[in-house]
């Protein structure tokens, strides 16, 4: 982890409800991914190109629903008011800041309307997607994505490696089920089926398939990602079911403890999606470097989910901030010295097996 990530994590660490820590941080089973996620990184080194040198370098990217000043987003993580009073309030002020989007979760701690808002205030053009678990009951996930919409989200994420709840064993351990009072998943209010004025608890939908992405997909004239794709063979059929880009990413190590690390698998994906579709990364990105190993195997931009968290829990919108603007200026740095101008300049030869020094 680059050294002022470390920082904030430790600063996180000092002052979060140690429950909620580990929920945060945990991971699924014996967090074999959770760890992996980070090594597979460390496992990869970058080949730089030397006198190819600019001045000024072009970090931004052009998504379907966004244009991005630099290829980092925020990654959706449930419960920010778990970290900070100001909750997803405060990441989206510093995400629309830093001209990054946030995925707000559906199992945000503040209504979507608000997260939008919030990003709005700082910058009008702000872009904030939605976070999606498609639910058991059609009509509730119709009405969520209703709520997206109307709150002018320009992006739908859905989320497709969640058929069941990951097992979290330091959840377990600790016995945490439920948020503290005074705290609710509010995108799950006023729903159909839910209590009056009270929320529905989220659901896994163990029966998901193909033909639901595809009702979903007619239902919205938004783009729609699909997140949590690690087999090839899975984005290519995404493709061909109109999805507008993919996210590789395993949950963080939170749902299948037997999967590779999310880096791992990003290069078939990038080869079977071939080009067609943009392809997104997270898992494990903790420094300006992964970043630049990331798009150079294939990934459009990345996304980060705890280092967010850290610097929510450190300092609120300023430490998200902080975070965001390690990022960027690491990834520039690195940047500059592989002879890139642009991000379109990191290719796949530029990445080797570190112990190996091949591709
Ligand atoms: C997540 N993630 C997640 N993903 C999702 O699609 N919906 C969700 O509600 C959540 N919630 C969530 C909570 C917490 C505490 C974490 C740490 C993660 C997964 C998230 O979007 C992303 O895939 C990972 O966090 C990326 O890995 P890193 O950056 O945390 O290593």
């Amino acid at each position: 982890m680059s050294s002022g990530l470390a920082e904030l994590h430790d600063r996180a660490r000092a002052v979060l409800d140690p429950v909620h820590y580990d929920y945060y941080a945990g991971g699924v089973g014996e967090e074999v991914v959770l760890g992996e996620n980070e090594a597979a990184f460390r496992r990869l080194a970058l080949l730089p190109r030397v006198l190819r040198g600019s001045t000024a370098r072009d970090l931004a990217v052009d998504l379907p629903g966004a244009r991005l000043a630099v290829p980092v987003l925020v990654a959706p993580t449930a419960f920010h008011r778990l970290a900070h009073p100001e909750g997803e309030r405060a990441t989206a002020r510093a995400a629309a800041a830093a001209g990054t989007v946030l995925v707000s979760g559906m199992a945000s701690t503040v209504a979507v309307d608000e997260v939008v808002a919030a990003a709005r205030g700082v910058d009008p053009d702000a872009a904030v997607w939605f976070q999606l678990y498609p639910q058991p009951d059609e009509e509730v996930t119709a009405c969520l994505v209703r709520r997206a919409e109307r709150a002018g989200c320009a992006a739908l994420v859905v989320t497709a490696d969640s058929p069941v709840f990951g097992r979290h064993r330091r959840d377990a351990e600790h016995g945490f089920h439920d948020l503290p009072p005074g705290l609710a998943a509010e995108n799950m209010r006023d729903l159909p089926g839910g209590p009056p004025g009270g929320t529905r608890d989220i659901e896994m939908s163990p029966s998901i398939s193909w033909e639901h992405l595809d009702r979903l997909r007619a239902s919205t004239a938004l783009p729609v990602w699909l997140k949590g794709v690690l087999h090839p063979a899975d984005a290519v059929l995404a493709v061909g079911h109109g999805v507008d880009g993919i996210v590789v990413s395993n949950h963080g190590g939170r749902q299948c403890d037997l999967v590779p690390a999310a880096v791992e698998a990003l290069p078939a994906v990038v080869d079977a999606v071939a080009g067609r579709v943009p392809v997104l990364l997270d898992g494990g990105v903790r420094g300006g470097g992964d970043v630049a190993v990331a798009l150079a195997l294939g990934a459009a931009a990345v996304g980060v989910g705890r280092p967010v968290l850290w610097g929510l829990a450190a300092a609120g919108e300023a430490g998200v901030a902080r975070v965001l603007e390690l990022l960027r200026d690491e990834f520039d740095h690195v940047l500059a010295l592989c002879g890139g101008r642009g991000v379109g300049d990191l290719t796949r030869d530029l990445v080797v097996v570190r112990g190996t020094g091949v591709g």
